[in-house]
């Protein structure tokens, strides 16, 4: 298969969809790798890299895309990359549809393939392609508390893990799914004292059984999470409840409980955020302070470490690829349900139920086209 990887155009976005070593495994196999000049070179990874790999550089994203079969990508396309996609193009990235009519509506026009990177799921109903982005967030929540803690930086200016003599500070995560448990691991490797908070009993079985003895677990609900504020010097939100808006567990008026300085980090901004007073910031601007509490939301937290992102990332999604180079896309889903679930858009047609109902459009069985 001739394969297409452009450089991301959309703003700040520094990931890309192939490493040289991924380049590596598709040209072993057979296929054809395109990779558009300096594609890679937000991450770190330089054209020569690729070319060494066995890759051809092409100079532009329309000559990358002409090209391509399938084009593998981070982040939805573009408005100014629309015109570039062909019928029956197999387009494999991030596509987000249901938070975006006029993409849903450009890619019914473009007649192209879009296997969405979000909604590729495994049996366990776990979604193998979003992971490894809220473990880079889970950790890098702490990192950025920790640093947030400081006096200079609005913070009460207390070390997360103390020293000898001195109690370290408290950490209270909210949601211990993927995004807290990853922030438990680092906020307890640090030496903090830290609570995870869920609702799933189930869940914080698992995690009393896997961490360390400075980690607790603790029933959320609002009296627990009222006591726990007071108390608490990094706050971190990773409430998920799949397909709804995140819930507000912690209130405007919750903020004068709280100690001078407390930061909270809620990663669940993308979903409306679990702390009432967040509201998306950037990785340019990524903090405000309410009455004297630090809140930093940034929406896409993995965006600042593209190196370790775009491995990552390649690391889940290059098994998949794979499969669709080797295969075909039509062959590839019929016989692995995981990227069956993945097509969202099949020649003009939407494929992905709750697509279609974001928008009120028409829908079509995906066994249609794979029967
Ligand atoms: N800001 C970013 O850059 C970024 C990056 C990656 C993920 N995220 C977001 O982080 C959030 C968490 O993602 P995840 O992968 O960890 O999800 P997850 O499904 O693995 O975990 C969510 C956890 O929240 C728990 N939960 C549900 N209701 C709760 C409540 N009332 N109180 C306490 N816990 C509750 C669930 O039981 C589950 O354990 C999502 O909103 C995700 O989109 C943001």
């Amino acid at each position: 298969m001739i394969i297409g990887v452009p450089k991301e155009i959309k703003n700040n976005e520094n990931r890309v969809a192939l490493t040289p070593a991924g380049a590596k495994e598709l040209v072993k196999r057979g296929h054809s790798v395109y990779v558009q000049h300096t594609a890679g070179e937000g991450s770190g990874f330089v054209d020569a890299e690729y070319e060494a790999a066995g890759a051809t550089i092409l100079p532009t994203i329309e000559a990358t895309y002409e090209i391509a079969e399938m084009i593998m990508k981070v982040k939805e396309p573009i408005e100014q990359e629309y015109k570039l996609i062909k019928e029956n193009q197999l387009l494999f990235t991030y596509f987000h549809f249901a938070s975006y009519e006029p993409l849903t509506k450009a890619m019914v026009e473009s007649k192209a393939v879009c296997l969405a990177y979000e909604t590729v799921e495994k049996p366990d109903r776990s979604l193998p392609l979003l992971v490894p982005m809220s473990e880079v967030a889970g950790r890098m929540a702490v990192q950025k508390g920790a640093n947030y803690l400081e006096k200079p930086l609005g913070g009460r200016g207390i070390l997360l893990g103390g020293v000898p003599g001195v109690l370290p500070a408290k950490v209270l995560i909210l949601g211990g799914g993927i995004v807290g448990t990853q922030a438990a691991w680092m906020a307890a490797g640090l030496g903090a004292d830290v609570t995870i908070m869920d609702v799933s009993l189930a869940r914080m079985r698992y995690l009393a059984d896997v961490m360390p003895a400075n980690v607790k677990t603790m029933m959320s609900n609002e009296y627990n999470i009222r006591e726990m504020i007071k108390h608490a010097d990094l706050i971190v939100g990773a409430v998920l409840i799949p397909g709804a808006k995140a819930p507000h567990l912690i209130t405007r008026d919750m903020l004068k409980d709280m100690k001078k300085g407390t930061v909270l980090v809620d990663v669940a901004v993308d979903q409306g955020g679990c702390i009432e007073t967040c509201k998306p910031t950037t990785h340019e601007n990524p903090t405000y302070v309410i009455d004297d509490v630090v809140h930093y939301c940034v929406a896409n937290m993995p965006g600042a470490v593209p190196y370790t992102s775009t491995l990552a990332l390649t690391n889940a999604t290059l098994p998949y690829a794979i499969q669709l180079a080797d295969k075909g896309w039509k062959k590839a889903a019929q016989d692995n349900q995981e990227l069956a679930l993945g097509l969202n858009v099949i020649n003009g047609e939407i494929v992905y139920k709750a697509v279609a109902d974001a928008f009120d459009m028409p829908y079509a069985l995906v066994e249609k086209y794979l029967a």
